[in-house]
């Protein structure tokens, strides 16, 4: 049998782009700044209120609409996130309930900004030993939670006055903070009617070394109890992230993956039609791109307007290049990310 393959895609951004510009009012940053370093230029935030499965419900519809089939048919669901609804229950019950897909599997997956390499893999896996057919597959972030500020009305009124204190707090975080977009992003996933098609290969990484370069202190279960003031305080439920070394780990550690599944599955790096990589910072791309001698134009972005939406970013992706037309039966694609954990991983598809 064919490994799976997309046949339905849908996403949902909420509410308006928020640009550069806005994220000046309330910490010391500039356009220029985040333009230059991250290539991104607006992203989307999730309102007060408004969690993960509330974003997904609508990515996922879309997705099914775009498959053709109705929830019915969905007979697993994988849901990936790293800002859930809930320290538990994962949301992947929750949108499935929500879609009506009555006591079918809901798996939640938490390979941060690696989700989709990691659930391709266990998608493929669950559809060859015969536990699903049909996988919808979802992520979805809403990030906005842990932004370092809380005059959000100054981010649409200049107006809006920012005391200096909490201008100088959000400014610790700015290296995050402008960093992070919200975002929904669904796939419906079936095994490819051709063989040789579908899901070639996947290669995943972990290495729990590198744990504490993207991680949040607060809200985990190491205290008594977990959540406590001093810790909002302190801004623990702000992650903390060293930026350089992320940055080091994704431009070495992708190329040399890429490399090797390529290799396993005897596919020459010219061969691949679009490179499919998540969005962190369009400089690792880059430099991702110039380490395997791959030209731009196969490597797509779409940071600039969302920033980065962890595990959401590729199905968001996925989704635009299907609607543009970019994405063609008998393309080769190449998947790839890296996010905090460490994990990360690639994945090669032909479509
Ligand atoms: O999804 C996976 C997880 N995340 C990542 O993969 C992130 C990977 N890392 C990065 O994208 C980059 O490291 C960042 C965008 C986070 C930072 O860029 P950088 O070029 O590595 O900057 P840096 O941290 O080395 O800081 C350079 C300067 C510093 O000022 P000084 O010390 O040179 O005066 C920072 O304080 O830039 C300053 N800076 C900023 N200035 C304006 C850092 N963030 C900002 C900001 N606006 N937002």
């Amino acid at each position: 049998m064919a490994g799976i393959t997309i046949v339905g895609s849908g996403r949902y951004l909420p509410g308006p782009p928020v640009p550069n510009d806005a994220l000046a009012r309330v910490m010391d940053t500039s356009d220029a700044w985040i333009r230059q370093r991250t290539g991104i230029a607006t992203r989307h935030y999730a309102p007060d209120g408004v969690g993960v499965s509330d974003l997904a419900v609508h990515a996922a519809r879309a997705a099914l609409e775009d498959a053709g089939i109705d929830g019915a048919q969905v007979d697993y669901v994988i849901f990936a996130t790293m800002t859930p609804d809930y320290p538990f229950p994962g949301p992947g019950a929750l949108i499935a309930a929500r879609l009506g897909l009555d006591q079918v599997p809901a798996l939640d997956v938490r390979q941060q900004c690696c989700a989709i390499p990691y659930a391709l893999q266990v998608a493929d896996g669950l559809v060859a030993t015969g536990a699903a057919r049909t996988v919808l597959l979802v992520g979805a972030e809403a990030h906005a939670g842990f932004m370092p500020w809380t005059e959000w009305r100054a981010l649409e009124d200049p107006e809006v006055v920012v005391s200096t204190q909490a201008r100088e707090r959000a400014t610790r975080h700015r290296g995050l903070a402008v960093l992070f977009g919200d975002g929904a992003g669904a796939l419906v996933l079936r095994p490819h009617p051709k063989p040789g098609h579908g899901l070639i290969g996947v290669r995943v990484r972990s290495d729990g070394h590198g744990a504490h370069q993207l991680y949040v202190e607060a809200g985990g279960f190491r205290r008594r109890p977990y959540l406590q003031p001093w810790m909002l305080e302190e801004d623990l439920h702000v992650p903390r992230m060293e930026g350089r070394e992320l940055f080091r780990a994704a431009v070495t550690r992708l190329p040399a993956l890429v490399r090797e599944l390529c290799a396993a599955h005897d596919v020459a790096l010219e061969q691949i039609d679009w490179f499919i990589a998540h969005q962190a910072n369009d400089r690792i791309n880059a430099a991702v791109r110039e380490a395997l001698g791959v030209p731009e134009e196969r490597v797509p972005s779409n940071i600039a307007r969302y920033g980065n939406t962890s595990s959401a970013t590729i199905p968001i992706l996925v989704d635009e290049l299907r609607r543009d037309g970019v994405l063609r039966e008998d393309q080769l694609v190449c998947f790839l990310a890296l996010g905090a954990g460490l994990h990360w991983g690639a994945a090669l598809m032909r479509l």
